[in-house]
């Protein structure tokens, strides 16, 4: 045994690795070992690990490669070092280099002999692709339901804002009103995309590299097919050699998250707006918020500035992966040991983003009266002005247009919204007009009249919301308001 993890003081001498080591005299140096191990993060793989062992036991003895008898001692130290790991009770060893080895050599601690006909028939290399597959599978199956979490909450808020009028913004001015529930759907609609791009990653990732072996498959009688049953792949991968050089799945996996987390970065950078003082569009409460050590009036939205930073992080892993394959031959080498950590810290901010844009979107109240008067001021509804030219008074929309924008000027010049232009001067600019006009001026007939299969009439708004919620499936979301 090697120095072990976390210890103080100088480390002792290792000697050959204890289970590749038999044609070495000497053991690695201190540095070599210390670039080597991988068993400080890749022992996060350690379920997945015991899973894919126990399938290739079972297959084993199946096709009589090792006999029940040792199938069935395999299986009992495995079920008693997964115990062991759960408890804490498992010491892990940095001589080992990773988490196969460490359970491999614990195994043989337990029960000996046929602990050490385990590795028939298979490598490290489709053993690690084995165990990443299962990894990156299960992430995407809880980072799934998170999403699906995430949408349901901004819909039910959506539904319960389907009508409230805030501005809508191009280039970040006033362009015209739209209803605060269709801004929240907008960003339904981005996640739903994310969990298509994950259940599309999901479903090519979803093959089993176990028989593989180093590269070129094994001499022994495998059933590739049972263990790729046993461990819910749909079938084995094609080539032995593309199986244990690929991480396509790891960069797909990780393209999905960074499109994710652009959208929560999108939606965290309009918190962060909308809490600002200026805007006062929507409230954080004490629950997500924090204060300033020496502005005693500020209400930091963190979390959101938070995920909005985390995408750096995630955006980061995946162009991480990209560099590490991009110029490997086939098959195996040790960079792919570099694939494990971006992929684990992309998941571990993306479950966070995830749990902190739910707990804002539940958290916060809109200031819809707020919002109402904002929607209606910077002349936002000019181009509602300008359709009615087109559709009363049967105008060319480009001469519409023009009488529009000279109106604007002259309510620009005197300080005031378009509504409050008397008839005369509206007539000034084009006889035909009637006091009907005011009618489309207001927000609440702008938004009305937006009834285009997608627009923002809330009408359309309530309709779509409740979609959303009766496809995601009801559940309860509290403080829904
Ligand atoms: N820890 C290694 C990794 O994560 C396992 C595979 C090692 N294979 C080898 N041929 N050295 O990639």
């Amino acid at each position: 045994m090697g120095m072990s993890l976390g210890e103080d003081g100088p480390p002792e001498k290792p000697g050959p690795n204890a289970q590749w080591g038999g044609r070495f005299a000497g053991g690695p140096a201190a540095i070599m070992q210390e670039i080597n191990a991988s068993i400080g993060f890749d022992r996060a793989l350690w379920r997945q690990d015991i899973r894919g062992s126990l399938a290739h036991a079972a297959m084993l003895a199946h096709v009589g490669i090792i006999t029940p008898d040792d199938a069935a001692r395999i299986e009992a130290g495995l079920r008693a070092i997964a115990a062991e790991i759960e408890a804490g009770d498992f010491a892990f060893d940095v001589a080992l280099e990773d988490i196969h080895m460490n359970i491999e050599a614990r195994l043989v601690e337990r029960i000996g002999e046929p602990g050490r006909r385990l590795h028939t028939a298979r490598s490290r290399n489709d053993q690690v692709a084995t165990d990443f597959r299962l990894w990156v599978r299960d992430a995407i199956d809880g980072i799934d339901t998170q999403i699906a979490t995430l949408m349901r909450s901004l819909a039910t808020r959506a539904r319960a804002h389907a009508a409230d009028p805030m501005p809508g913004f191009t280039h970040l001015q006033t362009a015209q009103p739209i209803t605060f529930g269709h801004h929240l759907l907008a960003y339904v609609e981005m996640l739903a995309r994310d969990r298509g791009r994950l259940a599309d990653a999901r479903r090519r990732l979803n093959v089993c590299p176990l028989g593989s072996a180093a590269l070129a498959g094994t001499s022994f009688p495998i059933d590739r097919a049972m263990t790729a049953a046993a461990l819910g792949f749909d079938r084995p991968t094609g080539n032995s050699l593309d199986t244990v050089s690929d991480r396509d799945f790891a960069v797909e996996y990780l393209s999905a998250l960074a499109i994710l987390a652009m959208h929560l970065s999108r939606l965290s950078e309009e918190i962060v707006l909308w809490c600002s003082s200026p805007f006062g569009f929507v409230r954080l409460s004490d629950a997500f918020t924090t204060g300033s050590s020496i502005m005693p009036q500020k209400r930091n939205p963190d979390a959101a500035e938070l995920t909005r930073a985390k995408t750096g992080r995630i955006t980061g892993a995946l162009m991480a992966l990209l560099t590490v394959m991009k110029g490997l031959p086939l098959a195996y080498a040790k960079d792919m040991q570099e694939d494990k950590q971006p992929v684990f810290e992309a998941t571990e901010a993306a479950i966070l983003c995830l749990a902190a844009t739910d707990g804002m979107i539940r958290d916060l109240t809109a200031d819809t009266a707020r919002m109402r008067a904002f929607a209606g001021s910077g002349f936002a509804t000019a181009t509602d002005l300008a359709d009615w030219l087109v559709r009363v008074l049967r105008l060319p929309f480009r001469t519409a247009h023009h009488i529009t924008g000279r109106l604007v000027g002259r309510a620009e010049a005197r300080g005031v919204e378009l509504a409050a232009l008397s008839l005369d001067e509206m007539q000034a600019e084009e006889p035909g007009i009637t006091a009907d006009i005011y009618d489309v001026l207001a927000v609440e007939a702008s938004v009305a009249s937006r009834n285009s299969f997608g627009g923002t009439a809330p009408a359309n708004v309530a309709r779509a919301a409740q979609a959303w919620l009766d496809a995601l499936g009801q559940t309860s979301v509290e403080r829904a308001s």
